[in-house]
């Protein structure tokens, strides 16, 4: 079973992705948020640059409908390494859905069909593509299945919602089923796994799913990955990396061993860690909160009775106030897995 990491924007960012990869059982890909640009921004570009993504392997996500610019952009990032590209027909987004692109584009079968033909026959990267089922109704899917098995794709990752239903409801499993018995691709699941339970369910169901997508999951349990693959060896290794990280932080590493899971210091260091490397790539706390902030409408959801010091990283104005509220948590309450 290979395990993904989903991209999200504004979450999911190389800082994000560096401290989580050093701190907890490792993803075997990182999805970076989309990259929208024809010519990537600064931002865009700090996400992908191989120096700060080491040790990981990294798939740069497109969103467009136009095959210039896909083309474009596969090319500058073939310049930075990168053979291998995603394709976003999932974003749920009003804007984005309006310009036709990400989840926008699946209501219109002919275009998508002519932008794929497009770009298979001019790019010389592999493409995967993330998709919904469709806009406002599924109506379309076994069409959009067909259209996906002309194309040699790296794999087609199935996120088995429509774009009206943003994230709400529950992922129509019927629909990853029709894909499941009948693509010719090799499929990636993702959708509302947080649990082992929701993913024995899923295995027992899809038997033959041997890739899983996981993205507010991780956000909320870090050790997510590691639950959902059980001890294994590769887990082992990565739990004595986290060992010196939690000693170099200067915690006691007693309570850390290969076998336990969820422990609160490893988790305070790692957001210690975050907070330092968004500090060190953003300027001013009001920015670097802003980007804690998001993550913790997540995290928050693991803690004990975490209501009050939620509200007080809400509204913490300066880093200070943030760790205060932070060290209080961690001090005061407990991990509820
Ligand atoms: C805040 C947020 C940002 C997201 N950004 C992206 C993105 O940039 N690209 C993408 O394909 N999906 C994006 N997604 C969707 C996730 O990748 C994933 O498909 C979704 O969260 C369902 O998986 P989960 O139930 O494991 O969280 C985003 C989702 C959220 C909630």
């Amino acid at each position: 079973m290979q395990f993904y990491l989903a991209p999200m924007e504004g979450l999911t960012g190389y800082v994000y992705r560096n401290a989580y990869h050093k701190y907890f059982p490792a993803a075997d890909r990182y999805f970076t948020p989309f990259i929208t640009n024809k010519k990537m921004s600064s931002r865009e570009r700090n996400d992908i640059l191989p120096e700060h993504n080491e040790g990981m392997t990294i798939i740069p996500q497109i969103l467009t409908n136009q095959a210039e610019d896909f083309l474009s952009l596969t090319k500058e990032l073939k310049e930075y390494g990168y053979d291998t590209v995603n394709l976003n027909l999932g974003c749920p987004s009003g804007t984005v859905v309006a310009k036709r692109r990400g989840s926008g584009l699946l209501a219109w079968p002919n275009t998508l069909d002519a932008f794929l033909d497009n770009i298979f026959s001019s790019c010389d990267c592999r493409i995967s593509i993330k998709t919904r089922l469709g806009t406002t109704d599924t109506d379309e899917w076994e069409d959009l299945l067909a259209i996906y098995d002309k194309y040699p794709l790296e794999e087609l990752i199935i996120h088995p919602r429509i774009q009206k239903d943003f994230y709400k409801y529950t992922p129509r499993m019927e629909c990853y089923r029709t894909a499941y018995e009948t693509s010719r691709h090799s499929l990636c699941y993702n959708g509302d796994i947080f649990s082992p339970a929701d993913y024995q369910k899923l295995r027992s169901d899809f038997p033959g799913t041997e890739k899983v997508m996981l993205g507010r999951g991780v956000l909320q349990n870090p050790w997510l990955i590691g639950m959902l693959r059980g001890a294994g060896p590769e887990n082992i290794e990565n739990y004595a990396n986290a060992k010196d990280s939690v000693v170099a932080h200067n915690f006691s590493s007693a309570s850390v061993s290969a076998a336990s899971f969820a422990d609160k210091e490893l988790l305070h260091a790692f957001c210690a860690d975050l907070c330092d490397g968004y500090a060190r790539v953003i300027s001013g706390d009001k920015n670097v909160l802003f980007k804690l902030k998001a993550l913790w409408i997540y995290l928050g959801t693991s803690f004990t009775n975490p209501q009050k010091y939620l509200k007080k990283i809400k509204k913490a104005n300066r880093l200070a106030e943030y760790e205060d509220a932070v060290d209080a948590l961690f001090r005061e309450q407990e991990l509820i897995f």
